[in-house]
This record gives structure tokens, sequence and C-alpha cells, in this order.
């Protein structure tokens, strides 16, 4: 009996080797399933939460045209003739004067009649306060006109706590009555996020102020009245292989009047017409009356941004179609003429040389090489027959010119159910560039989806752009959804399935990109940000290495059941080679809060290299998360292991992606 015991023993000893010794995944590096696009993984940008004005367009007066249904909402007058808060004088008025500029049509009139020093003036409060800081130069414009030149404006930056730190003081001196551009700068002595700027009118005469403009220096490429070159970099950083701009939903528009129209986010700022952003009102609970867009970052700039960062452009077109979440208006299909010129105007401004009338405007705003746009997308999250029925004749103009631009439609707003049943076979049928799938769902979902595209029809014509996608902490527009780490590492291995199905998936976004932490309206999203400061969430680290490490092709990694990587045992994983690199990049996710012994065994490679490089994000608190004040909570760490023997061998960590980054050309 002891023996038999001893036997049994020995037996179970010895599976118990032979198990440890069986590796986790096999890979093969010689066998290639697909390239990677090199449009794979990009970002898509749309001015939601004060993404644009408010944030990544540096101007930090708010209302700086007097153009918001409100004329002077960000703005207070200073004066003694007030009572409870009320301006009762006639100094300060709000003209509205069409024939000046159907665009910009009113300003402020100014009537001074020897005010004592601080006695009589303006002050914008910015968005959400100005962000400032010491050191820096600030670049203040403002248009005016006058007969007589007996006016001085003091230009003051005030702290939150009251203090004066800058300031400088203009004499506008032309008596022409046409309107001018004064400009002028000044330094800041102290750091404020939250400060707003004062401007005291002295003198004695009549003066008119429009377009009253703050800028910080430090700008994106220093270019003057530019973008947050903070908020910018942290794009670029991810290396996105495209940018989808400008929406969204708003390029629908709640309906056709306030729809997107690119053409009015041409030329100088001034003439560019303001209108109201759709997320103003949209959000019930998070509204935001003081939400407009300026167009300040307009498609010329969209474009610059696209090229500063390497990323193709693909922009988002009206279909003739506003939102179907609110008027679901229509144009009707016989007058869909202006914008399907909308869009071959587009491809003209983005594409043409100097010897087409818009080819030439680009060239004019700076830009004489080509923006080469190869992708148009017609639509954003549109649905039914009336947007087939646009489409439709959309297509057949657009490719009867331009038959090389792909298209990319929508299969509506939800990744299944009767609208997506209905839209992705018609689309497919129609054989468009791409279909655009859209997904905000529970983590849940997106680790039991890791298996999505595996099903998909790799030889099709038409290629998937998963182009707005999130990780719900609670649930679709729930204002307390969190970018906690439990939505990123579900996004991270949600992200193993596109990867490995690279062949059917070309492109994927995460949405939205940008939050002002004192200005949104939809959360989670990528990038938050406060008037000075920009934040990775964990979703915007896993964004980012699939990115950065997006390799050129798709190689084979089978789980040990000889199956893709999907959720067995809580592991999820895919494998890309890079031929340019010479390196071979396998992710794994380990879904469960236990550490896990990993063997890999690599085929195909001549010889293993000495050592591998590593890059890990990981967490024990599935609710973890980065913050302003914390940012560095949940960061990636990068480090190197040595390799012995004939597998790749390492322990991962509960809740974690792993990325490891091995020379395929070891000697
Ligand atoms: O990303 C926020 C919004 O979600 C987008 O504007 C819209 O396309 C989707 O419904």
């Amino acid at each position: 009996m002891k023996q038999f015991i001893q036997l049994i023993a020995f037996f179970l000893a010895f599976e118990c080797i032979a198990q440890k010794q069986e590796p986790t995944f096999k890979v093969n590096v010689s066998q290639v399933e697909s390239e990677v696009s090199p449009t794979m993984w990009g970002i898509f940008f749309e001015d939601i939460n004060m993404g644009a004005d408010g944030g990544i367009y540096a101007e930090l007066v708010k209302n700086r045209s007097f153009e918001f249904f409100k004329p002077l909402m960000g703005w207070k007058i200073t004066s003694p003739n007030t009572l409870q808060g009320f301006y009762l004088g006639s100094e300060i008025t709000i003209v509205n004067q069409p024939e000046k500029a159907s665009t910009n049509p009113r300003y402020l009139h100014v009537n001074l009649k020897n005010p004592n020093p601080q006695s009589l003036g303006i002050s914008n409060e910015g968005f959400r306060g100005m962000g400032i800081k010491k050191g820096l130069r600030y670049d203040f414009s403002v248009f005016y006109r006058q007969k007589t030149a007996h006016t001085v404006l003091v230009i003051e930056l005030v702290s939150s706590n009251g203090q004066v730190i800058g300031q400088t003081k203009i004499s506008p001196n032309d008596t022409s009555n046409e309107w001018q551009k004064l400009e002028t700068s000044f330094t800041a002595n102290e750091t404020d996020a939250k400060a707003k700027l004062n401007i005291w009118f002295e003198g004695n005469g009549e003066i008119d102020l429009d377009m009253i403009s703050l800028f910080p220096s430090d700008t994106w490429k220093g270019r003057k009245e530019g973008l947050r070159a903070d908020m910018v970099q942290m794009l670029a950083d991810m290396k996105p292989g495209f940018i989808r701009f400008p929406g969204g939903c708003i390029v629908e528009g709640h309906d056709l009047s306030v729809r997107y129209q690119w053409k009015k986010t041409l030329g100088p700022i001034e003439n560019r017409k303001l209108i109201v952003n759709r997320w103003n009102y949209e959000m019930a609970h998070r509204l935001a009356p003081d939400y407009f867009q300026t167009f300040g970052l307009g498609f010329m700039e969209y474009f610059q941004l696209a090229e500063d960062i390497g990323a193709e452009p693909l922009p988002i077109l009206n279909c003739g179609m506003a939102c179907q979440f609110n008027s679901g208006e229509l144009a009707p299909l016989n007058q869909l003429e202006p914008y399907i010129q909308d869009a071959l105007d587009l491809i003209e401004f983005a594409n043409g040389d100097s010897t087409t009338f818009l080819g030439k405007v680009r060239i004019n705003l700076g830009h004489p090489k080509p923006f080469n746009l190869k992708m148009l997308g017609v639509g954003n999250e549109n649905w039914g027959t009336q947007y087939i029925e646009r489409l439709e004749i959309f297509k057949e103009k657009l490719q009867a010119i331009y038959p090389n631009i792909k298209l990319v439609c929508s299969t509506g707003p939800l990744p299944n159910g009767p609208l997506f049943d209905y839209l992705n076979p018609t689309l497919r049928k129609m054989e468009v560039g791409f279909v655009d799938e859209h997904f905000y769902s529970r983590p849940e979902w997106f680790f039991a989806n890791a298996k999505r595209y595996d099903s998909y029809d790799k030889k099709t014509k038409t290629k998937v752009f998963a182009g707005e996608y999130a990780s719900q902490s609670v649930g679709m527009v729930s204002p307390e959804n969190k970018n906690n780490w439990l939505t990123a590492l579900s996004e991270a291995a949600f992200m193993t399935g596109m990867e490995r199905n690279a062949g059917v998936v070309q492109m994927a976004s995460y949405a939205p990109l940008f939050a002002h932490i004192d200005g949104w309206q939809w959360t989670p999203n990528l990038i938050w940000v406060d008037n000075l400061k920009s934040m990775a969430t964990p979703n915007y680290h896993v964004q980012k290495i699939y990115s950065n490490y997006k390799g050129t092709h798709t190689v084979s990694m089978l789980y040990k059941d000889k199956q893709i990587s999907a959720g067995q045992d809580s592991l999820f994983a895919s494998a890309v080679i890079d031929k340019n690199s010479q390196e071979l990049i396998l992710k794994i996710v380990n879904q469960s809060k236990d550490k896990r012994q990993i063997s890999i065994q690599i085929e195909g490679l001549s010889k293993l290299p000495k050592a591998a490089d590593l890059i890990k994000l990981e967490n024990e608190n599935l609710e973890a998360l980065n913050t302003l004040e914390r940012p560095n909570e949940i960061q990636a760490i990068e480090s190197t292991i040595t390799l012995s023997g004939k597998n790749v061998d390492l322990a991962i960590g509960g809740y974690s992606f792993t990325t490891i980054r091995l020379k395929t050309n070891a000697k």
C-alpha cells in the first residue's frame, strides 16, 4: 500500500513538472497572418468636454467677439454705476451691426467721460478661469475703431486671490474709424490656474472694440494664436496613425442649421462665424450654456495638426442628416447638392495643386504642399434607409471623380442589434472602404468580445474602422463613469482581438479624446486637463503602447489549448512582428487577480536574444485611477529581462497588461 501511494505521488509530481514545462503560449514568427495597417491605431478629436474651445485651442478669452447668445456671457462690467451686480450705466454698450460683418456683427461700444483710473472696465473670466504661468509672455490683441484717440486701455491679469500678476497699457492711435488690430505682449509674474483678465478704460472719447483675445506664447511649435503645446504633445506621443475629426455628433448638429460646415472654419479668425456647440445643451445633467464653437481650431488647423503628429487626416462630413438622437432633420434627396459639393471641395482643398481653385485657397493659407487626403467619412452614427439613400448618391458622385478616396461609413451608434444588422451587410454590399463601428459598453463586454473580429471575413474589400469605443465603468453616458484600471484592462484585452485581426480592422480610435476637469459633459475620456496641466488616463497608456508598438505584421500566437488566446484562464494575447525594427512584440493581458508564471515558446527564430524589453501596466486595485493631482498612480513601467533556455519565461502580475519586445535578428 505504501509503495502504491509512493508511486501515485511520483506520477503526480511528474505530471506537475510536465505541466509546468508545457508552454503557455506558442508563437510562430514565420507564420505571418496579415499586415498591420500603418493607420491601425489613431485618435478621434471632437470639440466635446471643452476639448477645442477652452482646451487645445489656446485662446484664454471666452466670448471674445460678444457673439454668444448672451453677448456679455463670460464678461463683467466694472463701474460705479451698478446695482446688485447689474450695470445701470450707458458708457459700455453692445452694438449689433450686421453690415459690419455678417459673421461677427456684435461689438462693444465704450463712451468715456474722464473716468478715474480703474473705475470703468470689463473683466473676462476665461474658460473656467485662465491658466497663467509665471515668466511666460502673453499676447493680447483687440480690434478697435475710433474717430479720436483719447482712450487708454489698461490690461491686467488678476490671480484668483486678487493679485495683479501681469499688466500693460495700450493707447490705440488710429483715428480712421476703420477696424484695426492692435497687439501687445506682457509677461506674467505668477502662476495661477484660475486667473482673469481685466481691461480698464481711461480717458475721454468713444471707441469700438471686438475680438478681445489673449494667448500664451508657449503654443505648439510656437505658432501665433495656436494650440496648447502640452495637449498636442500628448497626441504626438501616441504616434497616431490617423486623426478623425471634427466629430462625432457635432458634425451632424442638433438640426441642420448648426451642422459643422468646414468652409466656414477657414481664413481670418474674426470672420469665422461662431455657432453653438451641440454639447452646450445635450447633457441635461451637465449643461454648459457657455459652450460655443469659435472654430479657432478649424479645418486648416486640423489638417496641420494631422501633419504635425504624423497622422493621416480623416475628416467626417455631414451627409444631409442632423443627429438622429436629436431632430433627425433631413436634407431632401433632391437637395443634397451642397452637401456633396462640400465633400468634393474638401478633397480639392486638401489635395489640389495651384491650378485648382481650392488648392490655391490652401496655398494662400500657407500650405503649398497637398495634405494627401486618402479617406473621407460620410456621416457620423447615421442609420436607417434614409442614411443609405443619401450615401448612395454621395458615393456615386464622389467616386466618379475621386475613385481612390476611401469612404468611411456609419454602422450606427451600436455594434449590434437591428440598426447594425441592416447597415453592416448593406454597406459591405456597396463595397465602401470602411464600416465605422462604435461601442461604448461595460468592461465585461470588452473582455467577452475579444473574439468579435475572429469571425469576420478577412477577404472582403470593406474593412472595419472601430471609430469610437471606450469601456464604461457604470454605463453609457453615466456621469459616474471613471477611467479606472478595469476599463483600461478590458480595452487592452479587447484590443488583442483587434490586433490579431489586423487584416479586418485597419483603424481604431478611443472616444472621446479630451475633457476639461471643470467643463466636461461626457465621461470617460482619454486625456483629462485643467487650465495648466494634462493627464494621461490608464486608457491612454494602453492606447499609446498599442500604437507605439503596432508592428508591421501579425503572427500566430496560440494558447496551450492550441486556440487563439481570448480569455482562457483569464489570459488574452496577440503577437506582431515589426519588419523595420526587427522585433517580435507580444501583448498579454491577465484578467485575473492572481500572478501567473508564463512560458512562451517561440518558433521561427534561429536564436532567442539574450534579453527582452518589458512594458508593464498593472494594479491590484481595479478601481485605481490617475488624477491631475496624482497622475502617475498607473503608469507604464519599462524593464529588461534576461532570457536563457528555449522559451521566454516570465511572471506577470494580477490584473496586468504586459508588452514584451524581443529582437528577431539575434545571432
Ligand atoms: O464620443 C461622444 C459621442 O458619442 C460622439 O459625438 C458620438 O459620435 C457618439 O454618440
